[in-house]
């Protein structure tokens, strides 16, 4: 007999053809209806059992968490709150939980914060909350690969293991095989890397782009999606120590086509989770709903989880260049009544995500790309401006998130770059090979690296990062 999945079931006809779902005991009510949950929807399948039918030892083992199997028939249903449930007429206890045992887990009835779901990271995927996420987060994953296949990128692994800094930030994980007790030494004291692995220093990959760079000069558009890594200290709920990214690169798009290639993007991928995902949706914005009551009143969202992401996709996203951004946060109430922690006083300031959050929630209340940044305050690989000070940067803002993509036009002419990059200290042995591209048919090209989390955060409505991804790595904490 064909296993079918409680999804489908749930959207079957009654039938007098037997069917078999195997599945995770939610709940258990008179001895009679089974509640069972096997992942493919937030939906429960009522299964009802005639309990004189079973032997009681084998009902006993029917508890919350326990895997079982059942065979029946899928009937329409007498109760309320379902169309069909299934009427039992074989059961197997495929795996027990023990009660006693279960109560010490997340996955008792009673209610958990997600400070406690973390702490029991392998089972919290089966709590509703972190069932909805995960099966969202999968979907996304799944658009972003089906916006750029439709619109002609190809999809290039750049590696994870790398001897270059990316970002010129210097946090990066190093990767060695050698002991860590007794490294060789050069006669100096300093560690030997040429007796390491690759013969040289290694670390994890900050981010693709480079390499994407390289492959976009030859496919012409090109993205990755994979996994990066940050050694940042920063213990906030919108960062991790490891975190996958999505980063397109385009030959020929200067930054006007790369800002609307990033919200084209994020306008399907967010109209895709609306689109097939609505179960999922609604059950986390009441989820949502109920977090907010906690709140004070004034720091309630206006706007449900759903309103929001129509927001998004109904309106246009604010063009804004940095340095009107510094003009209106600089004479904002909020700045002249000392309400920012870090307060603006002159052009050349990094943005702290309060500054960020009052852009788009409080003043513009629409998402908003921030352009033209001071160039001492981004990476080396940015295009100069005419000006000389600025870089034809862009990072697209939202609200409760604050930076949610962060890219720019590169520097295409060689001798720009190299300059820039000796004042900025970035070695050219290192990247000779980037070099290169701008020495034999350089041209303009962009492209931006969209952080998945995030994104999953905001389509979520949840408040912590540690909360859209199934194993978090932040400071101190590598668990599972
Ligand atoms: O702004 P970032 O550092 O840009 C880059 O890495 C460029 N190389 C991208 C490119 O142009 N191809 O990072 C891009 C995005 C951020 O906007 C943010 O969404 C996310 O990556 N991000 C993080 N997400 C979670 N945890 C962290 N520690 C993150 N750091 C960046
Ligand atoms: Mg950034």
């Amino acid at each position: 007999m064909q296993q079918k999945v409680i999804r489908e079931l749930l959207e079957s006809e009654p039938s007098l053809h037997p069917v078999s779902i195997s599945g995770w005991v939610r709940a258990f009510r008179s001895n009679r209806f089974i509640a069972l949950n096997d992942g493919s929807t937030i939906r429960n399948l009522q299964c009802v059992v005639d309990y004189e039918k079973f032997e009681e030892s084998l009902l006993h083992k029917v508890t919350i968490g326990a895997a079982i199997g059942v065979t029946g028939t899928l009937v329409a249903s007498q109760g309320q709150g379902q169309a069909v449930e299934i009427q039992v007429s074989k059961l197997e206890v495929l795996g027990e939980a023990n009660p006693e045992e279960l109560k010490l887990t997340i996955l008792s009835p009673k209610r958990h914060s997600l400070e406690t779901l973390r702490e029991q990271a392998h089972l919290r995927v089966r709590t509703n909350t972190f069932g909805a996420v995960m099966r969202l987060r999968s979907k996304l994953a799944f658009a972003i690969h089906d916006y750029f296949q439709k619109n002609g990128f190809y999809y290039m692994h750049t590696p994870i293991i790398t001897g270059s800094d990316a970002e010129g930030a210097g946090e990066m994980f190093r990767v060695t095989t050698l002991d860590a007790k007794n490294p060789p030494l050069h006669p100096n004291g300093t560690v030997n890397y040429s007796e390491d692995f690759f013969g040289k220093e290694s670390n994890l990959t900050v981010s693709g782009q480079l390499e994407a760079e390289t492959y976009a000069m030859g496919l012409g558009k090109v993205y990755t999606f994979g996994p990066t890594f940050r050694a940042e200290n920063s213990n906030t709920s919108r960062h991790l120590a490891e975190f996958w990214m999505i980063e397109p690169e385009v030959a020929f798009n200067d930054l006007d086509d790369n800002m609307d290639l990033a919200e084209d993007f994020i306008k399907y991928v967010v109209k895709y989770a609306i689109d097939f995902c609505e179960d999922d949706l609604e059950f986390l914005e009441k989820r949502l709903q109920e977090e907010e009551k906690s709140k004070p009143q004034n720091e309630r969202s206006e706007m449900t989880l759903r309103e929001k992401l129509m927001f998004v996709l109904d309106n246009n996203f604010v063009r804004v260049s940095y340095t009107e951004a510094i003009e209106i946060l600089k004479n904002s109430n909020h700045n002249k009544k000392k309400k920012f922690k870090y307060l603006i006083d002159d052009w050349g300031a990094d943005l702290q995500s309060e500054h960020e959050r009052y852009l788009v929630e409080k003043h513009f209340k629409r998402p908003v790309i921030l352009f033209d940044y001071p160039a001492k305050i981004k990476a080396f690989y940015m295009r100069l401006n005419e000006d000389g000070n600025t870089v034809r940067a862009m990072d697209i803002l939202f609200p409760g998130i604050g930076e949610i993509v962060g890219g720019s036009q590169r520097e295409e002419r060689y001798e720009v770059l190299k300059a820039k990059m000796k004042t900025m200290g970035i070695p050219e042995e290192e990247l000779y090979w980037y070099l290169d591209l701008r020495k034999f048919g350089t041209c303009v090209h962009s492209g931006f690296g969209l952080g998945f989390e995030r994104l999953v955060q905001f389509v979520t409505g949840m408040g912590n990062i540690r909360d859209v991804i199934p194993y978090p790595r932040t400071p101190g904490n590598a668990e599972f």
